[in-house]
């Protein structure tokens, strides 16, 4: 009897199992038919225009020249939605904005070459196999090198930094949205056989960890430092709400970055990192229950002042920023498939982050939001900018954790050995 009843339980739990499976697949189905459906939609809006979609003002399509930071987000965009859908007219589209970046590849005025290039042409080499979109990449990792420092150890994401405070002019700022462009250089080190785009992620990666990161596994958004000496000068914010506050995406572009530099070096440093900077964002107290952050962790606390200049105040508005969500979730989603404590509740986390951004609150209906899949993202409060907006990033990471959570439920692991 008693074999029997165990037998009747394991068995009504693999039922239920497969029919949790099955319900989250048709979640993911919904979201990817849904974007199909407003990429379209962006796409016959975008016809005409030369510019790059990011978000909307006053309801209105806002497009960027190429040498914005986004332009590689809606081809990359577009190749997501193509490889779930395997509609052919999306491949045409994504080929088509890709294609239109290559110029980029020779560009070095700032450090996002990672963002441009290898959420669009690194989609497209990995989906249609191209070997010139190969060669493009590893040009642009070689312009993206030209801004690395051997004496700061750093990669110099802008060329100065005004600080909030009014008093300095930094030369040598770096941020921590910087370490997701180290994926480049790890890719081209593979694609080229050249060393020394790795070491360069691999001393960028290190610096960050020591200099940027605190002891509880918060971030700095930028640290400044001396290029004669090699020493950090400061330590300061640009986009969250004061120094020593946490950036919601600062800390997303942290556990992802250091997520993807365990990925590419197995070095366990970059993993416990990654681990931190994980649990400190989704045990923060100020996490709300849906798991969407406010754009910063510690607005209008006690102990944390923003810059006499900058625009964030103790006043400023709560509002969430789905963007830093889907990063997120992302980035949490193949940190669970990597050993540690609390690995299964970093997909339990991820898979909540999700629903949250499909369901009303931040998905918006069809043929709303200036054609954008998510609303309430905040670009930079500071600057009073892209504040409560869609965001053109938020779409993709949000359908890139979309990508990495159907793998997982049909059993795939998201990368390769
Ligand atoms: N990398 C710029 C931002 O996250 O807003």
């Amino acid at each position: 009897m008693k074999r029997f009843v165990l037998t009747l339980t394991v068995v009504c739990f693999i039922i239920q199992s497969f029919k949790a499976g099955e319900k989250e697949l048709a979640f993911v189905k919904d979201n990817f038919s849904y974007a199909d459906v407003q990429l379209k939609s962006m796409l016959n809006k975008t016809e005409k225009t030369a510019g790059f979609p990011r978000t909307t003002k006053t309801g209105k399509l806002v497009t960027t020249n190429m040498y914005d930071w986004t332009p590689g987000f809606f081809p990359g965009s577009l190749w997501y939605a193509y490889e779930y859908t395997k509609d052919t007219a999306l491949k045409t589209a994504a080929v088509k904005w890709t294609e239109r970046l290559e110029p980029l590849k020779d560009f070095t005025q700032h450090h996002d070459l990672g963002f441009m290039m290898y959420c669009s042409y690194g989609n497209a080499y990995r989906l249609t196999g191209n070997i010139q979109y190969k060669d493009i990449l590893v040009q642009a990792a070689r312009s993206l090198s030209t801004r690395y420092d051997s004496i700061t150890g750093c990669i110099k994401s802008w060329n100065e930094f005004k600080s909030w405070h009014g008093d300095k002019t930094y030369s040598f700022p770096v941020i921590i949205d910087n370490m997701m462009n180290l994926e480049l250089l790890f890719f081209a080190s593979k694609a080229s056989g050249d060393a020394s785009f790795r070491k360069i992620a691999v001393s960028h990666a290190l610096h960050t960890m020591k200099n940027q990161v605190r002891k509880d596994y918060s971030s700095y958004h930028v640290v400044c430092y001396d290029t004669v000496t090699g020493k950090v000068v400061g330590r300061e914010t640009a986009q969250g709400y004061s120094d020593n506050s946490t950036w919601a995406r600062g800390q997303a572009w942290g556990i992802y970055g250091f997520t993807m530099a365990y990925r590419e070096t197995k070095d366990k440093r970059f993993l416990k990192t990654a681990q931190g900077m994980g649990d400190f964002f989704i045990n923060h107290k100020s996490l709300p229950a849906d798991k969407i952050p406010y754009w910063d962790f510690n607005i209008g606390e006690v102990g944390y002042i923003p810059g006499l200049k900058s625009n964030a105040k103790p006043s400023s508005p709560k509002y969430r920023d789905a963007s830093a969500a889907a990063v997120t979730a992302s980035a949490l989603l193949e940190l669970s498939s990597y050993p540690g404590r609390h690995s299964r509740n970093y997909k339990a986390v991820a898979v909540q982050m999700l629903h949250s951004l499909a369901g009303p609150d931040y998905r918006a209906n069809l043929g709303t939001n200036g054609n954008f899949l998510l609303m309430q993202s905040v670009g930079s409060l500071p600057h009073s900018s892209e504040i409560n907006v869609p965001l053109v990033y938020a779409d993709y990471y949000f359908l890139e954790a979309m990508k990495r959570y159907n793998m997982m439920l049909e059993g795939k692991q998201l990368f390769g050995e």
